[in-house]
């Protein structure tokens, strides 16, 4: 699929819309079309579908013109993950901000107990990166929705000579763009805000080229490739993404605002901006009598969606200890939101 970008560089918002289209002539198709073929014709530039991936294309394009890099997709959020950690050398050193995402951190122990790394878990307010070889955190940690200061870390990082890989999953390249601010490597999961609707399973690495194609061989050998069909749900679910934020996040705002008068609730964590927040109730059993009484918020993992949904992270064992028990993550979608307050108040009550 050819695609182009327009000129100049338009805003955010607008190469949502516009990157990776086909290019416009007469007759052209508006919306990349999906291809199933996974064996093409010798002689032309597509292979095999676990080479060459040609479906991915236009997602990546519109990924990598949003963060500024060449973007790679794969098969999920954790195979982008993975993709990344599994090359790093023997005997590094990986430093991880905790809290983050349990599974990058079951990867990471994964690699640690076969002795291929050595893991150091470290506090979002500890800046001494001195001995590391990769960082990696969160722009909005899961699920204690802390924000870090980028520009600060990565200045520290870059002092420690430590490779930077930036998880922006939560904030989306609407929010913050690492790159931009100087980190090496971003990591999405697009099953969550940027697939939109729950629909789907996709996660990118945004990198410089030589990187990308490095990730690309990973792919090619590992087979951790997306199928065309959520490359092509993905994308559409991009073209979407400034609105459906700007919803959410709106939504989400207010509903810090006021869980943070609500007497049964003894702290919110809301960074601002996005469209996830947590908040923490006296005791574990109170928070999942919310997940089992709210009628509107679906008790459910993930995030990102078109529909709330509400979650007690330490239910998993694999939870990280620094998050609260009683901590209740909240994925804010669509709906009105006074009926999602509405909801979550009678629960809370
Ligand atoms: C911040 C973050 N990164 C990565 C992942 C992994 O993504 P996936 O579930 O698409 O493999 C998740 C999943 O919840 C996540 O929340």
């Amino acid at each position: 699929v050819p695609h182009a970008s327009p000129e100049p560089p338009p805003h955010p918002e607008t190469l949502l819309v516009t990157a990776g289209r086909p290019i416009r002539e007469p007759g052209a198709a508006l919306a990349p079309p999906v291809q199933p073929s996974v064996t093409f014709v010798q002689g032309g530039p597509d292979g095999y579908g676990r080479d060459d991936v040609p479906g991915a294309r236009p997602l990546e394009a519109a990924l990598g013109a949003l963060e500024g890099g060449t973007a790679v997709a794969f098969s999920s959020g954790m195979a982008a993950a993975a993709a990344v950690l599994d090359r790093e050398p023997l005997g590094s050193v990986v430093g991880i901000v905790d809290p983050a995402y349990s599974g990058v951190h079951r990867h990471l122990r994964r690699l640690h107990s076969a002795g291929r790394i050595t893991v150091r878990t470290l506090d979002p307010d500890d800046l001494d990166y001195r001995g590391l070889d990769l960082l990696w955190l969160e722009t909005i940690g899961n699920p204690m929705v802390q924000a870090v200061d980028l520009v600060e870390v990565l200045a520290a990082a870059r002092a420690a000579g430590a490779v930077t890989v930036v998880d922006n999953t939560l904030a989306t390249p609407l929010r913050r763009r690492p790159l931009l601010d100087g980190a090496d490597i971003v990591v999405h999961s697009a099953t969550k805000l940027i697939g939109g609707h729950a629909d789907l399973l996709l996660g990118t690495v945004v990198t410089d080229e030589t990187r990308a194609e490095d990730y690309r061989d990973t792919r090619r050998v590992l087979g951790s490739v997306p199928s065309p069909w959520d490359c092509w749900l993905a994308l559409r679910g991009l073209r979407t993404l400034a609105v459906r934020l700007d919803r959410a996040e709106a939504t989400a705002r207010l509903l810090a605002h006021r869980l943070n008068q609500h007497p049964q609730v003894e702290a919110v964590h809301y960074p601002g901006f996005g469209s996830v927040l947590a908040i923490e109730l006296p005791t574990a059993d109170r928070a999942d009598a919310v997940c089992a009484t709210t009628r509107l918020w679906v008790p459910a993992t993930s995030l990102g969606g078109d529909e709330s949904t509400v979650e007690r992270r330490r239910r998993w064992p694999s939870e990280s200890r620094a998050v609260p028990e009683s901590l209740l993550r909240l994925s804010v979608g669509l709906e009105h939101p006074e009926d999602l307050w509405t909801d979550l108040a009678a629960a809370l009550d």
